[in-house]
């Protein structure tokens, strides 16, 4: 068993967080029944820091996640209670317009499935080169230009013929790549990923989780990386929040937490994973 997490550079506990969730409530009201899925909770993450969300399914990651970018749809969805600051300012009081240019730009997101948000319509280069038109108004060229060598970042082989291609046309890997070059070609300083591997099988979860890594570490971005599996967590982040019917039920680092564990949740999803015993 390897030690967690060797590479990761120090982390002072007190650097300023870049995004800061705090006691946020979402519901979602269907008819006269309420859904509580998030019930006030806390999240920070700093730049250069990963910070990990695990719980079992249900337990509110995903709609914490969309919050952050106002994403849940509304209705059912609620915002019931809370803050979100990026940058000073609290991203669930500005409007559509302010959000718009904060996402993609400050804020990305990477999906559990990239057919969320590719166009099975258009080829995947324009796709991205799109981001770049939208956000820093680059001609077509220069986008172009640009978005080859985003492909390039993230591994993708051929990147020219790759550039013309469309989303079916390619391998799961290869479309999730396509996503993450999506999510980063506009050098966000927070990238938000919600099970970006969960879809693929077990060789290339691999190496899409070390290329978050190593792009993490490239751009000293604060990363929020939500999965449930934790030898993930015990690889990649620096921080984790457990989270359990809504709640967090327990945050530290994942040294203290994996190794510590306080809450009676926590223990059993770590006695759940029998390989994590800390080294
Ligand atoms: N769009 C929605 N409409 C109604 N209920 C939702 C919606 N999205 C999530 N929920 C509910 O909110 C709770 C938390 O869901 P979610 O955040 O997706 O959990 P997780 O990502 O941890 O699996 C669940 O009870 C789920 O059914
Ligand atoms: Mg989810």
């Amino acid at each position: 068993m390897t030690d967690l997490n060797p590479t990761v550079p120090p982390h002072p506990a007190d650097s300023p967080p870049l995004l800061e969730i705090a006691g946020l409530s979402v519901d979602f009201r269907l008819g006269s029944s309420v859904v509580h899925a998030v019930r006030g909770v806390d999240l920070r993450v700093s730049a250069g820091q990963t910070v990990a969300v695990v719980g079992e399914s249900g337990s509110g990651k995903t709609a914490t996640a969309l919050s952050v970018l106002r994403l849940n749809p509304e209705p059912p969805c609620v915002y019931a209670g809370g803050e979100i600051r990026f940058d000073g300012r609290d991203l669930l009081a500005l409007s559509d317009k302010e959000l718009g240019r904060l996402r993609g730009r400050d804020i990305s997101m990477v999906f559990q499935d990239p057919m969320t948000s590719l166009d099975p319509l258009q080829r995947v280069g324009p796709q991205v080169a799109e981001v770049l038109r939208h956000h820093q108004g680059l001609h077509r060229a220069r986008a172009r230009e640009q978005t080859l060598a985003a492909l390039e970042e993230v591994g993708i082989p051929e990147p020219e013929r790759r550039y013309r291609q469309y989303p079916h046309e390619l391998s799961g890997g290869l479309r999730q790549r396509v996503m993450i070059a999506m999510a980063l070609v506009g050098r966000p300083r927070v990238l938000i990923a919600d099970e970006p591997t969960t879809a693929l099988d077990v060789t290339v979860q691999r190496q899409i989780l070390d290329l978050l890594v190593d792009l993490q570490r490239r751009h000293a971005m604060a990363v929020v990386l939500i999965t449930h599996d934790l030898g993930v967590v015990a690889e990649t982040a620096d921080h984790v929040v457990v989270m359990n019917q809504g709640r967090v039920v327990e945050s530290g680092s994942v040294l203290d937490v994996f190794d510590r564990p306080v809450d009676d949740y926590t223990r059993r999803l770590l006695a759940a994973t029998p390989r994590l015993e800390p080294a």
